[in-house]
């Protein structure tokens, strides 16, 4: 088997640096996104290279020679094109146990929350990237699960806009180099080594990857549906490409998808977005539902 590759480049015909990307073509970029996904991409210097650094390598794969005949394809084009054209400007950095404080937070309630929901415990790591959260979480339940009932198993729910991180995420497969973060008793614990084309990938054993489901979800859906509501919900790392107005949607969303007690983490550098009447303060970046 092989490792799905994001935004992996075949040939190329023409000098891509020379193609120049005008402010009107990236204001037209930047407005589908942030219609699409709600990122939020102001005309910035950064942003600029941004753009133009993610949509060449578009251009490359479909033979084109500019970003004008690209936006023409984009427009007529169905779903495939637009989900191609959000996953090449969404920012899927990630690793394991980023941010530990968190899984540390979790390993202490998850018992209690157990005892309390048993087989009904629910997770939901709603902007999982390629995965490395939601099999950190999957880890810290089984490490917790000693405190745990044996027949307490959290089922965990792992989504994000971007189909091809989410691919990835759900095959469990990793290169040496993504696998950053995890220590050498939790590798060999719930990681084995397989080699696949004479390269060698560590994959997540059944025990973690059995407890994750991987589906599709964009956060600006304008109501979250969901048949059941959850104990514990991880958003890290994503309300830091919204605006402030489309962030207060998203936590309102968030907060009335969480059961009353039920726990909301943000990303480290996220929680000054946070002023919910319904959210109590718990821990860096944690919240309890009252
Ligand atoms: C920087 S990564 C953070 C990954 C992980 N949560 C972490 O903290 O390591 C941000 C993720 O949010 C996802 N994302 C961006 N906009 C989104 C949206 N509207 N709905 C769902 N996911 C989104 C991206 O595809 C990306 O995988």
């Amino acid at each position: 088997m092989t490792a799905v590759k994001k935004n992996e480049i075949v040939g190329s015909l023409y000098d891509f640096e020379e193609i120049k990307l005008s402010d009107k073509m990236f204001t037209r970029f930047a407005e589908r996104m942030y219609s699409l996904a709600g990122v939020d991409l102001p005309l910035t210097p950064k942003n600029h290279a941004l753009i133009r650094n993610r949509i060449v390598k578009l251009l490359r794969r479909h033979s084109l020679k500019s970003y004008e005949e690209y936006w023409t394809m984009l427009e007529k084009g169905g779903s495939e094109l637009t989900s191609e054209f959000i996953s090449a400007l969404t920012t899927n950095m990630t690793s394991f146990y980023r941010e530990a404080n968190h899984f540390d937070f979790l390993k202490s309630v998850l018992p209690d929350l157990a005892k309390k929901f048993g087989t009904d415990l629910r997770l939901w790591c709603a902007a999982a990237s390629t995965g490395q959260e939601p099999y950190t979480i999957a880890m810290t339940a089984c490490e917790a699960a000693a405190d745990m009932s044996p027949a307490t198993k959290p089922r965990l729910l792992a989504t994000d806009i971007d189909l091809q991180v989410l691919k990835k995420a759900s095959t469990g497969t990793y290169e040496e180099r993504e696998m950053q973060g995890l220590p050498p008793a939790q590798r060999t614990r719930y990681f084995e080594k397989i080699k696949a084309n004479g390269d060698e990938y560590w994959r997540a054993k059944d025990q973690i990857h059995d407890m994750i489901r991987f589906a599709p979800f964009n956060l600006m859906n304008p109501k979250y549906e969901f048949q059941h509501k959850f104990h514990v919900i991880f958003c890290r790392n994503v309300l830091i490409y919204f605006d402030e107005p489309t962030t207060k949607k998203v936590i309102d969303n968030l907060v009335a998808c969480l059961a009353p007690g039920g726990y909301l983490i943000l990303g480290h550098s996220e929680s000054g977005n946070v002023k919910h009447p319904g959210l109590k303060p718990m821990s860096r970046a944690v919240y309890q539902k009252i």
